[in-house]
């Protein structure tokens, strides 16, 4: 019989096998690639001391191809809760150094074991994925533990915040899973994203690219859309979930954590009255005006290289959690394109899923013409967006700053998709085309460029202005620019216990 000592002795040397993974030249080599371990991924994220490991002895069951001489204890995932900022979170990480981190049915039952736990207390679950994808040698029992993930990743859509990092060279359902979940950060030079990589798609289609192209952090942060946030190392990617995590309530019954607000809510911002350019057709950065209103200038962008004439991000007034949708007049006008709309319509989807009320800077000449948006569907693109203000029930808030023109005036949160209130800046021009474009059709065949120049004058007196609209109560309050802090604060104070809610229905039925 063994002594008690041997007990805790197996115990330990268990425990012992499951950290070291894959081994010490594995892990070494993890290091040599500029990457963390799993382990040490999830001591960095969590408040220290706080992880709790679930599941460190559970083995694979494979047999095929020798597997059954290869067990590690834990099995390539690392899975537990711990504390962000004193609130419980979930976390699962996968191991690269064991089977390159890839998805045994084991793997995959963790993974949904502590998914099942997030969702049943209403913590959010963040995944560091780290993948090679479905583990090779079990066949379709990996296939159907991936199929279990993204089911479950649907379930809890909504309902908690899923946040996926990739850490590693992640392929097949390693990206699937992360796609279904609300934000997906990658970190540069070390993380890819592919459904299938670039040997097989040399064989496939004779195509030759390398996997920073195919699938690097840049590449999806600015090409498909496909991440949101890239970080520089893994630390800095870590650090930027944790801030992320900071502006959202840990489910969807609750509200975002306040903050104790140090920034004097009726601050006035005098440079604002000088930021719209008076000439229409000038740009300036609309990131000015979103960092001078909100809270100690603070403003978490999310997609900050994609579709950059819509910014989209999370910042606080008075301490509490708004979400930003802004044009970028910056950027092609600011005007609304296939991706910018799909862009906004998510993040305007996921902030009504999460209780966090929105606030909209409008400055839009249109929707963007031409054969390759209308080819690429922006019909369908730009209903996305329409169709996600209009379901939004959180507080909406909408400052027009210069031009809100056409279709994409109704779009942008104006008053006739439910916002709550709408502001105007005098510098407002709201019409239903721009002055020239106005004039060249109800004028059209009149070639006299002296009479055209007056109309187009004439045009913008009478109708690119704000007063039209506020004559309507389409626009509750006219506004001077240096005042919009507090307006908004006002707002948003007024509306903050808005009780609202669409008809019963099983699901809407989205333009996807
Ligand atoms: C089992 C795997 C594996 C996998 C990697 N390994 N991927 N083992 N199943 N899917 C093992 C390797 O054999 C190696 O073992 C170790 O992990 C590290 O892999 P390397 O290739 O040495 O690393 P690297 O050069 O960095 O390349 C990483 C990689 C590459 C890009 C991920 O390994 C790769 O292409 N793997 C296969 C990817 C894939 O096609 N997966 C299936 C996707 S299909 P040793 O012992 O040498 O350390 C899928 C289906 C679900 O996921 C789809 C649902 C929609």
């Amino acid at each position: 019989m063994q002594d008690i000592n041997e007990k805790y002795k197996r115990f330990e040397d268990q425990s012992k096998l499951a950290e070291a993974g894959g081994g010490a030249d594995r892990r070494e080599k993890q290091h040599r690639e500029g990457k963390l371990t799993a382990r040490e991924r999830i001591h960095i994220f969590l408040d220290a001391g706080t992880f709790v490991e679930m599941d460190k002895f559970v083995t694979h069951t494979c047999t095929n191809f020798g597997m059954d001489k290869s067990i590690i204890p834990g099995d390539g995932i690392v899975t537990g809760y711990g504390k962000v900022d004193g609130r419980l979170a979930y976390v699962f990480a996968h191991d690269f150094t064991v089977f390159g981190g890839s998805l045994s049915r084991t793997n995959a039952d963790k993974i949904v074991k502590i998914t099942k736990l997030a969702l049943k207390m209403g913590a959010p679950i963040i995944g560091l994925n780290d993948s090679g994808g479905a583990r090779i040698q079990e066949g379709v029992q990996s296939l159907a533990g991936f199929g279990d993930i993204f089911l479950l990743n649907v379930k809890a859509s909504g309902v908690i915040p899923q946040i996926s990092a990739i850490m590693g060279p992640c392929a097949g359902g390693s990206v699937y899973s992360p796609a279904l979940t609300d934000f997906i950060f990658m970190v540069k030079d070390t993380s890819y994203m592919f459904v299938t990589g670039p040997e097989v798609i040399k064989t496939v289609t004779h195509e030759e690219v390398t996997k920073e192209e195919l699938g690097g952090a840049m590449t999806h942060n600015s090409r498909s859309g496909v991440a949101h946030f890239m970080g520089n190392n893994d630390e800095d990617t870590l650090m930027m979930i944790r801030e992320l995590l900071s502006f959202l309530p840990s489910n969807n019954m609750e509200d975002a954590p306040v903050v104790p607000n140090t920034d004097d809510i009726k601050r006035e911002i005098p440079e604002l009255q000088e930021l719209i350019p008076a000439d229409p057709n000038k740009p300036y950065d609309m990131h000015d005006l979103i960092s001078k209103v909100v809270d100690n200038q603070h403003f978490f962008e999310v997609m900050p290289h994609y579709a950059q004439n819509l910014i989209i991000g999370f910042a606080r007034m008075d301490g509490k959690t708004v979400g930003v949708v802004a044009n970028q007049p910056n950027y092609l006008a600011g005007v609304l394109d296939i991706n910018s709309s799909a862009k906004g319509a998510r993040f305007v989807r996921f902030c009504d899923a999460f209780n966090i009320p929105v606030v909209t800077f409008v400055d839009v000449p249109g929707f963007l013409p031409g054969t390759m948006q209308e080819y690429g569907g922006i019909i369908k693109h730009g209903a996305k967006l329409l169709y996600a203000y209009a379901e939004a029930t959180v507080p909406k808030i909408t400052v027009i700053t210069r031009k809100a023109y056409g279709g994409a005036y109704d779009v942008m949160a104006s008053k006739h998709l439910a916002a709550d209130i709408n502001f105007a800046y005098p510098t407002a021009e709201i019409a239903v085309m721009g002055p020239e474009g106005a004039v060249n059709i109800i004028f059209r065949g009149d070639a006299d460029a002296a009479s055209k120049a007056a109309r187009v004058e004439d045009y913008r007196d009478n109708f690119a202005n704000p007063y039209q609209a506020a004559q309507l109560g389409y626009i509750d309050e006219i506004i001077y620019p240096k005042e919009t802090r507090f307006k908004l604060i006002q707002a948003l104070e007024m509306t903050k216990n808005k009780s609202e809610s669409n008809p019963p229905k099983k699901h809407g039925n989205i333009p996807l």
